[in-house]
């Protein structure tokens, strides 16, 4: 009875299986290997920032937070639209505040994509894109992205545009590549979108993490963008907080109301007293610029350590990730070398492969550099053995 009834069953998702980042950080713990898989930071919060929290659930901030977020923490993020971008952004009608990036891209997704609508997206690309559009019934149009340098064929974009793209998806800086988009993209884009009827997804998580002096580009600064931009942002990695999953979608008020149906039947609102937190903590929107020159010293160092390595590494204008490549040490399919890099050598990382949907195998490992100056010597260590 209980058999005939599941062989009924129809997966939404059957090519998805558990994420590369849960099975790696599983690897690493039952191997006791250095975590430089999953991205997230093993340092602690600002304890001011725990301390109110703390404050404000002793308030009594305990109950649902407004929909769209309160109103204190979209006043703060558009300051530092104001601040950083120079650029007005509505806290009333532009931001809604969300349960994490990952949230905000699902019910961007959600907002727009009826079955059969097809969503460009670039690979190497993040996880959870594929997989939400597939289970809005949308089909996922794939561009892959090459070594060294995963430069866009804006050419090739335009040549993929049907009647039936709905999406193109962006993410800048880039997970896993470290690359960031140049204003020449940002023409390229506004150009080829033109005329058609495309939206654009921007995932700009990584937004304050760009180095060497350079500026990180908001498809929101862009007239032509903004009419059809959603931006997805996240505070785990603003706050080194990624357990909060706390983060927020800024679109224009028609979009933005649009928006508001999908998620308001998703998570309905998020996390009262972290959101009167952040928005406390976030008053001095210089804050933000303590970000990049902390994990740029942690780049440089690991960038300096693996000298003394093999491994060659790619270059990282931003993000927490740096790519490194080991053809000169083996020929090893991705996969299987970073297992073995986990059991053997103690340091976990992911294969880049896992991010293509044909698993293109380039030689090329992703370390995450969010971690503590000791975690970080001891995997350099590690890895100086090989
Ligand atoms: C490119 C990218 N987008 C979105 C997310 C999701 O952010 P959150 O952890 O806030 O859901 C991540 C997290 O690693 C990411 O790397």
């Amino acid at each position: 009875m209980t058999q005939s009834f599941q062989s009924n069953f129809k997966s939404k998702l059957p090519n998805s299986t558990v994420s590369i980042f849960s099975k790696m950080s599983l690897l690493a713990q039952q191997h006791q290997a250095i975590n430089l898989s999953q991205g997230f930071p093993d340092f602690d919060i600002d304890p001011k920032l725990t301390a109110l929290v703390t404050k404000y659930m002793q308030q009594g901030f305990n109950q649902y937070a407004p929909m769209p977020g309160t109103i204190e923490l979209r006043k703060a993020i558009s300051e530092k639209y104001k601040h950083y971008y120079k650029i007005a952004v509505d806290p009333s009608e532009e931001i809604t505040i969300t349960a994490g990036g990952t949230e905000g891209l699902y019910s961007v997704i959600g907002t727009l994509i009826h079955p059969g609508d097809e969503v460009i997206t670039f690979e190497p690309a993040y996880d959870s894109y594929s997989p939400s559009i597939q289970s809005f019934g949308g089909k996922v149009v794939p561009i892959e992205l090459c070594a060294p340098n995963f430069a866009i064929d804006w050419n090739d974009v335009k040549a993929k545009i049907t009647e039936r793209t709905k999406l193109i998806i962006i993410n800048n800086p880039n997970n896993p590549t470290g690359r960031i988009l140049s204003q020449d993209d940002i023409k390229a884009l506004e150009n080829i979108i033109e005329g058609t009827g495309v939206y654009i997804l921007s995932d700009e998580v990584y937004e304050h993490l760009v180095f060497d002096g350079k500026q990180h580009i908001s498809v929101l600064q862009s007239d032509i963008l903004r009419q059809r931009a959603f931006v997805v942002a996240s505070f785990g990695k603003v706050l080194h907080a990624t357990g909060w999953k706390m983060g927020y979608v800024i679109t224009n008020p028609l979009l933005t109301s649009e928006f508001r149906k999908i998620h308001q039947f998703n998570v309905f609102s998020v996390n009262t007293p972290i959101q009167y937190a952040v928005a406390e903590y976030l008053d001095d929107p210089l804050y933000y610029s303590t970000l990049a020159p902390l994990f740029e010293q942690k780049r440089d160092f690991v960038i300096e350590e693996l000298k003394a390595t093999p491994f060659k590494v790619l270059p990282c204008e931003g993000t927490y990730f740096l790519l490194v490549d080991y053809s000169a040490i083996t020929q090893e399919q991705e996969l299987n070398f970073a297992e073995k890099l986990t059991i053997e050598n103690k340091v976990a990382t992911i294969p880049v492969s896992a991010f293509y949907t044909n698993s293109l195998n380039q030689n090329l490992l992703r370390i995450c550099f969010a971690k503590k100056e000791g975690t970080l010597k001891l995997a350099l260590q590690n890895l100086r053995n090989i």
